[in-house]
Order: C-alpha cells, then sequence, then structure tokens
C-alpha cells in the first residue's frame, strides 16, 4: 500500500482527490500548504508526493525540492497550473517523475500515478537519481537537522573557543567522540594534536603512566622516559573517553590537573606545565556515582563545567535520512574500493550509479528504536551494502531482522510531539472524524455507515 503526500491550498479538489486515491488503495496524508508539506516530509519517509507548484508561502517547487533532497527514493509527481510548466520541466530536470496539468481528469492522474511508480520500479536497478547531502545541516563531519543536532551544533561552535573543560553525556553511539573532536576541530588548538584516552580500555595499572608519563626506571619495565598523553596534547585537547570508570585514586591526580594544569611523570620531582583543553565523555550517570561515592564530587564540578548532553537517536527520527546518506557516501566509496587520494577514484565514482533505499525501508529505518543510536544504524547500512550484489537500491529485506520487523506507522499524518498528546482526546477525534466520512459516503444513511456499508466495525455504535 504506497503512502501518498498530496499538497494542493484548493481543499475542495484536494479532499476529492484524496478521496478518489484511498478508494484506489492508497494511503493519503493531505497538506494544505507549502510548510505543513514540508512538516510531513520530515518525520515521514512517503512513497509518493503529488504537489501543485502554486501554494501560498512555501511554493511547491520547494516543496519538490526539499522531498527529492531528503528521499532521493521518491515519486514525485508535479500539479501545475498556467505559466507553471517551465517549473515542472525544472523539477523533472531535479529527480521529478513527472507532472500533470490543470485542470485534470482523475483518471489522467491515475495513469500518471500508476506508469510513474512502475517506471520507478524498473529504473531502481540502475536509475540515476539526485542525490545530494544538505551542507547546510552538519558541522565538520557530523550531519543532523533536528532540534537537539542543531542547538547542539550551535553550542559546539560557542564554546570550541574557550577553555572551558567540557563534559559530554549521552547513550553508546550517539556520537561522543566525534562531538569531541568536532570540538577540536573548531578551536583555535585545531594545529595541536587532539588526543585520546580510553579509560576504561587501559588497565589500571598502566594508566598512571599513560596518562602523566614516567621516567627510565620509574617501575619494572620502564626502561626509557616516556612522554605521557597529557604533555602529548601540550597546545591541544585531551579526550577523557569513559571518564567514569577513573579509578579514585587518578582522580585525585587529575583533579590537580584540571586545577593547576600541571603533574610530574612517575618518578620524577620536576612538574610540569601543560596548556591543554579537557574534554571527557561518559555513558554512565556520574551524578548517581558521585552519590553512592565512588566518583568524586570535585572532580565532577571540574569536569562538567559545559554539560554537552546527545540525544538517543530513537528521540531525533528525522536525522535518519541524512545519516544514512552520509553512511552510503562514505561506505559507498569505500566499498568500490576507491580512496580519495587515489587518482582512480572520480572516474569509478562517476561511473557507478549511486545506492539508494527504498521508501519502505527508510520508514522502517526510522520507526526502529537504535538502542545502539546511530554506530548501530551505520553497521546496519553497512551490513545492507554487503547484501546489496549487483542492485542499487537497498530494500527492507536487506535490513537486520529487528529493523525489519518494526510495525509500519499507520497514522503517519499525526506528529508526536516532544511535549507529548492527549491520547484519549486524538483517538476519539479520529473516531469522530471517520464516522462523519462514514455517513457522508452513505448518505447519512446511520444504519448503513455503521452495518458495515462503510465501517468495518462491530463495537462503535452510530452516535445520534
Ligand atoms: N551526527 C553524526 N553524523 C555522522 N556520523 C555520526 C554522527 N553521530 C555519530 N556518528 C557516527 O556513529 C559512530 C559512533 O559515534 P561515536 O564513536 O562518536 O559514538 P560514542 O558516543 O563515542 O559511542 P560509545 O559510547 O560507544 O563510545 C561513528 O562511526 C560516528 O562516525
Ligand atoms: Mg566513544
Amino acid at each position: 500500500m504506497p503512502y501518498l503526500l498530496l499538497v494542493d491550498d484548493e481543499e475542495a479538489l484536494r479532499s476529492v482527490v484524496a478521496e478518489r486515491l484511498t478508494d484506489q488503495g492508497y494511503q493519503v496524508v493531505q497538506a494544505a500548504s507549502g510548510e505543513a508539506a514540508l512538516q510531513a516530509l520530515e518525520g515521514f519517509a512517503f512513497d509518493v508526493i503529488v504537489s501543485d507548484l502554486r501554494l501560498p508561502g512555501v511554493d511547491g517547487r520547494q516543496v519538490i525540492d526539499a522531498a527529492l533532497t531528503r528521499y532521493p527514493g521518491i515519486v514525485a509527481i508535479v500539479v501545475t497550473g498556467y505559466g507553471t510548466v517551465k517549473d515542472a520541466v525544472d523539477l523533472i530536470k531535479l529527480g521529478a517523475a513527472d507532472f500533470i496539468a490543470k485542470p485534470f481528469q482523475f483518471d489522467e492522474l491515475m495513469h500518471v500515478l500508476t506508469s510513474a511508480l512502475e517506471q520507478r520500479r524498473l529504473k531502481s536497478e540502475n536509475a540515476y537519481l539526485h542525490q545530494q547531502l544538505d551542507e547546510r545541516f552538519g558541522l565538520g563531519s557530523m550531519v543532523g537537522k533536528s532540534a537537539p543536532m542543531r542547538a547542539l551544533f550551535q553550542l559546539i561552535e560557542t564554546v570550541a573557543p574557550t577553555t572551558a573543560t567540557i563534559l559530554i553525556t549521552g547513550e553508546t553511539g550517539t556520537g561522543k567522540e566525534m562531538v569531541a573532536r568536532a570540538i577540536h576541530q573548531t578551536s583555535p588548538r585545531h594545529r595541536g594534536r587532539f588526543v585520546a584516552i580510553n579509560v576504561s580500555a587501559i588497565p589500571e595499572t598502566l594508566l598512571d603512566a599513560e596518562l602523566f608519563g614516567h621516567v627510565k626506571g620509574a617501575f619494572t619495565g620502564a626502561v626509557a622516559m616516556r612522554q605521557g598523553r597529557l604533555e602529548q596534547a601540550d597546545g591541544g585537547t585531551l579526550f577523557l573517553d569513559e571518564v567514569g570508570t577513573m579509578p579514585v585514586a587518578l582522580q585525585m591526580k587529575m583533579l590537580r590537573v584540571l586545577q593547576e594544569r600541571e603533574f610530574e611523570r612517575i618518578g620524577d620531582t620536576r612538574t610540569i606545565k601543560v596548556d591543554v583543553r579537557i574534554v571527557a565523555a561518559t555513558n554512565a550517570d556520574l551524578m548517581k556515582m558521585v552519590r553512592e561515592g565512588t566518583f568524586r564530587e570535585d572532580l565532577y564540578y571540574r569536569l562538567n563545567v559545559i554539560a554537552v548532553h546527545l540525544t538517543p537517536l530513537r528521540e531525533r527520527p528525522e536525522d535518519i535520512p541524512l545519516l544514512v546518506q552520509r553512511f552510503l557516501e562514505k561506505l559507498g566509496s569505500e566499498r568500490r574500493g576507491g580512496s580519495f587520494l587515489s587518482a582512480e577514484a572520480p572516474r569509478a565514482q562517476a561511473e557507478d550509479p549511486p545506492i539508494t533505499v527504498a521508501q519502505e525501508a527508510m520508514r522502517r529505518l526510522m520507526a526502529f528504536p537504535w538502542p545502539g543510536n546511530v554506530r548501530q544504524l551505520e553497521n546496519a547500512i553497512e551490513r545492507a551494502l554487503a547484501l546489496l550484489g549487483g542492485r542499487t537500491q537497498i530494500e527492507a529485506a536487506d535490513l537486520p531482522p529487528d529493523v525489519q520487523a518494526t510495525a509500519e506507522v499507520i497514522t503517519p499524518m499525526l506528529d508526536l510531539p516532544a511535549e507529548g498528546i492527549d491520547l484519549p482526546a486524538v483517538v476519539a477525534q479520529i473516531e469522530k472524524d471517520l464516522i462523519d466520512r462514514a455517513l457522508v459516503r452513505t448518505g447519512n444513511n446511520k444504519g448503513a455507515a455503521a452495518r458495515g456499508a462503510s465501517l468495518r466495525v462491530s463495537r462503535y455504535q452510530p452516535r445520534s
């Protein structure tokens, strides 16, 4: 059952067309303005968009362009009036499937739709599809256009130039290390080094020496003097990953580094001063650890000067199409063995058709809760590419089984705002709407509407 977004500001025409498309088996969502259409596209991967070009405010051209940019696999039909055919042609160059001039018979529209869907099915083998990542939505190599990601980019740009210590929190795979690198890259320290140390990956006994370095003979095995990571990061940024796993003894030494920017190598009495920006990350609840006594409170406050929290991917599904495109570009060129440094790469890339994602697959990607966040999404795309063989389109069947099993959304027209909805009221509204439509269809015959002429349900009684 194809999902279709119908955009037209003419109420009468729109509802008639919608009604008839529904009869033909389409799942139709209506948008009365360009703005409403853009909003609907944000959250849902429609199979088809049919949009009038002339709309007040955001016009149809922008709507179609946005739909194609975001979902290269969408079938876009442009509805034109007098004098806008040239615009329709431009849109077809951009990847729109077809156009239809107003006024039209419903059957003409059905014909255009059916053949466009068929064409798309045939062409999906090697179609050229407009594929382009909107560079406005990102920072460095990070992409995202959801409200939390835009706020994050702004925060990074604001705090990066300072020397303030930053604590990044977020679930596994949300991009904490990426953010740390972006902070370094955006800061005046980008000429210095970005030195990462994963506190949890280094045995407790070695962590000291790893961070602070040691002199020759400081301990068994210390055959030569060695600089620690702190010294290596002088003039740059030290990234303390998984800081919550730092042993308590070391926490105290770290506190001094944060307060005085100085320390001694192990086995040495000479004090070393460093100019280093510290960025720490954790997926543990440090505040809780403070209460339990496993993390020093003073260190917590020294680290948490600026708190950067990463939103889980399931709370920002509108970033998924952008992320998927980024991964297709990145993994696709790796898959072809194309290195950006190799002279062969540009030619090889120009010849290979871009890989696209079927809208049904995109819907499942956007509905899945992604406990492993962005990393898990990236792995799913990598897996799908491995299963692709000679095809150029990722289908739902190429996704991991748990993603494939995600329930299809049947109410794409309903927004689920972050602040929540009044569920009984919304359900009641849907019920009333359906009953009203059944009554219209049966010529206000309550009995017929209820008995099954229109409403095939048993528990509803017509309302008086
Ligand atoms: N906004 C983004 N844009 C593009 N790629 C992203 C984004 N966020 C995360 N990634 C990618 O997702 C993967 C995981 O990111 P990263 O390693 O930074 O997560 P993390 O929060 O440090 O994870 P963990 O808690 O497991 O250490 C990386 O391959 C990274 O490139
Ligand atoms: Mg990490």
